[in-house]
C-alpha cells in the first residue's frame, strides 16, 4: 500500500503569517527520509495554502513522486503542465469549503473535466479523479479516460454510528472493486486517521492513500518522522502484519 502525505497544512501555517517557515518542503523532506513513497498538494485557485512557486521546489527537493491536487481550471492544468508532477488529481472546488468536501460532478458531457484530463495526460501526467464512492461515478470517471480514481473517504471517516460507518465501508468497497474490475487504479483518502484507517487498508483494490491533517496534527505533537512511522504501522497493523 502506498503512502501519500499531503503536506498542504503546513503551508496552512506559513500563511498564517505569510512568511518562510514552517516549510512545507522540508517537511515533505522529513516525510519521504520517514518512508512516505509520495507527497500530495494541492494548489487552490485562492492560493491559501500551497503558492505556485512552492511547486518547483518540491519537485527539485523530492526524490518521490509529487501528486498535485488541483481543480480543472485552465490557470491550474497551465501550471501543471509546465510543472509536470508525477501525477495530478482532480477535485472539485469551492471557494467556501474547509477542504475538498465532495467528489467531482462528473455529469457526462462536462467538458472542462474532458479538456483538463486529455492536457495533462498529453504532458505526460497521470490523471487520477477524485470521486465519490458511487458506481455512477466510477463509470464516469472511467469514461473520461482516466487511469485512475481516488475514493472520497471522507464519509466513512465521519460516519458516527456503527451501522453507518459499515455502510459507507459497503459503499467503498463496491466502488473499488467495479473500478478494479474496470482496470482503474485506485486510492482513497480524506478524513483517514491511524484510529480509522484499517478497514480501508483491507479493501482490495485500492493500493495508494493519501493522507494529510491527521499526519500533520500529529506532527505538531511528536514530528512528522515520527508522525509517518506512526501511520505506516496502522497500514501494516490494517494488512494484519504488526
Ligand atoms: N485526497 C484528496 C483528493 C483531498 O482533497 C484531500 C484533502 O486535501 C486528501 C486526500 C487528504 O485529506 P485529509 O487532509 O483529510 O487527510
Amino acid at each position: 500500500m502506498r503512502l501519500g502525505v499531503n503536506v498542504d497544512h503546513v503551508a496552512t501555517v506559513r500563511q498564517a503569517r505569510l512568511g518562510k517557515v514552517p516549510d512545507p518542503v522540508r517537511l515533505a523532506q522529513e516525510a519521504q527520509r520517514a518512508g512516505c513513497d509520495g507527497i500530495v498538494c494541492h494548489l487552490r485557485e485562492d492560493r491559501r495554502h500551497i503558492q505556485t512557486g512552492d511547486l518547483s521546489r518540491f519537485k527539485r527537493g523530492l526524490g518521490i513522486p509529487l501528486n498535485l491536487e488541483m481543480a480543472a481550471v485552465p490557470e491550474i492544468v497551465r501550471i501543471a503542465c509546465r510543472i509536470r508532477p508525477a501525477q495530478a488529481t482532480l477535485v472539485p472546488e469551492r471557494r467556501r469549503e474547509l477542504t475538498t468536501e465532495g467528489g467531482l460532478n462528473l455529469k457526462r458531457g462536462n467538458r472542462r473535466l474532458l479538456e483538463a484530463v486529455r492536457r495533462l495526460t498529453r504532458a505526460g501526467i497521470r490523471v487520477s479523479l477524485f470521486i465519490d464512492p458511487a458506481p455512477a461515478a466510477v463509470l464516469a470517471a472511467a469514461a473520461l479516460g482516466a487511469p485512475m480514481v481516488e475514493l472520497h473517504t471522507g464519509g466513512y471517516a465521519e460516519a458516527r454510528t456503527a451501522s453507518d460507518r459499515k455502510r459507507h465501508l459497503e459503499r467503498l468497497r463496491t466502488a473499488a472493486d467495479l473500478a478494479g474490475r474496470l482496470n482503474l487504479a485506485v486510492a482513497a483518502g480524506h478524513g483517514l486517521d491511524t484510529g480509522n484507517v484499517g478497514p480501508v487498508v483491507r479493501i482490495a483494490p485500492v493500493e495508494e492513500l493519501n493522507i494529510g491533517f491527521s499526519i500533520v496534527a500529529r506532527a505538531l505533537t511528536v514530528g512528522m518522522r515520527q508522525a509517518v512511522l506512526e501511520m505506516r504501522r496502522a497500514i501494516r497493523k490494517g494488512k494484519g502484519r504488526s
